[in-house]
């Protein structure tokens, strides 16, 4: 039975964990987790393999009771309440279609067991099949399918119980690349139209800061950082962030002085201004790791002023752009990862080239060494 929402649970929320932890025998798949998805927001939970996401949509939608903590929907706790009740949508990587029933009787299936009248059921369903470009499919088989229209029944399917929050389980980590980007917009742009609050997984970085309102970076069934994609991006709060999204350099500096809002670092010849807060409890002078991602470093002559020189030793061509590696003693002779937008920085720097490297300190993070 449903219960008035703890009062720590925020009353705005859609969705709230509070203080939730989840045990497997010795495996403590979500540690104390606590986060609020807004209503209508698309939340991303990003993090490696085993790190708890799928566990937490499945607390969310009832698979599973936690061990500990609250979990509230639309003000109500949730805890003991059985999936059915609940109003969810889902869609999962095996997005397991029920391959004897065509596209329609798909789509139709919740509505039945929900006992929906045929006439509202035949109209919803109509509706649901619009809503994900399948309109004429209604009669195919899924086998009479490609992958992006399986994909779409099975989103219809989640869609058209008019559900109160959406659970969506890496649904596009089967489909190829183009086809992957543009159910990506498709999805986000009905998930607009909807207002539909949105719980996403995925351990792709790059879906997760292009789809997002919010992300909740995990690691090892915590929460490291709930941020937006820019800040998350731009501002990660400790070195799992910093090195788990996007590309990045880890370059060695060491600490000059430090504030609560900036902190200056020495690095070779040069000197950065980054955040403060992460270096906080640093001592001058202490060694610090600086987080560059490729795109604020660029290459200039080796005689010019610079903060680093070093060797190219490969070329990336992306199309794009092009991914150089420098070889840097500065980085203890790990490759630097340099992205130039166009492609001029083949011919500019070859092979074998001496370099000087510049770095465009906007955006670089600090942390204690490690
Ligand atoms: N039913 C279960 N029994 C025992 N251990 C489980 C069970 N389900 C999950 N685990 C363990 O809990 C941890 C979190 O698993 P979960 O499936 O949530 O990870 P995930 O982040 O979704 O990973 P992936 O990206 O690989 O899908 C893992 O260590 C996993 O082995
Ligand atoms: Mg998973």
């Amino acid at each position: 039975m449903a219960q008035p929402v703890s009062s720590t649970a925020q009353h705005d929320a859609a969705v709230s964990f509070d203080g939730v932890t989840k045990r497997f025998g010795d495996v403590t798949a979500l540690n104390d987790v606590s986060l609020s998805i807004r209503r209508g927001e698309f939340m991303t939970l990003l993090g490696p393999s085993g790190c708890g996401k799928t566990t937490l949509l499945k607390l969310a939608a009832g698979f599973l009771g936690p061990d500990g903590g609250s979990i509230s929907i639309d003000g109500r706790l949730v805890n003991d309440m059985p999936t059915y009740k609940r109003e969810i949508g889902m869609m999962f990587q095996n997005y397991a279609l029920f391959p004897h029933m065509s596209v329609a009787e798909n789509v139709a299936y919740g509505l039945k067991t929900r006992r929906v009248p045929k006439q509202e059921c035949y109209k919803r369903v109509a509706d649901a099949l619009a809503l994900v470009k399948l309109k004429g499919m209604e009669d195919r088989k899924p086998r009479q399918l490609s992958g992006g229209q399986q994909q779409r029944v099975a989103l219809a399917r989640a869609l058209v119980i008019n559900p109160t929050v959406l659970l969506l389980d890496e649904p596009f980590s089967a489909l190829d690349k183009n086809l992957r980007a543009s159910m990506q917009v498709e999805l986000r742009e009905i998930q607009r139209k909807l207002g539909l609050t949105t719980i996403f997984v995925t351990h792709d970085q790059s879906e997760a800061l292009s789809m997002s309102d919010r992300v909740a970076v995990m690691s090892d069934g915590r929460i490291r950082q709930l941020a937006t994609p820019i800040e998350i991006y731009r501002r990660p709060s400790d070195r799992f962030v910093a090195s788990f999204v996007g590309d990045t350099n880890r370059l060695r500096g060491t600490l000059v002085s430090v504030s609560s809002t900036d902190a200056l670092i020495a690095l070779g010849t040069t000197q950065l201004k980054v955040p403060g807060e992460s270096l906080s409890g640093a001592g001058v002078a202490a060694p610090v790791d600086l987080f560059v991602r490729p795109e604020q470093l660029r290459l200039v002559g080796a005689s010019e002023p610079c903060a680093l020189t070093g060797n190219v030793v490969a070329q990336v061509y992306q199309g794009g752009h092009v991914d150089l590696q420098v070889e840097c003693a500065a980085s203890g002779y790990d490759r630097l990862l340099v992205r130039s937008s166009g492609d001029q920085a083949m011919t500019l720097w070859p092979l074998g080239a001496k370099v000087g490297i510049s770095i465009h300190s906007d955006g670089c993070s600090a942390f204690p060494a490690e």
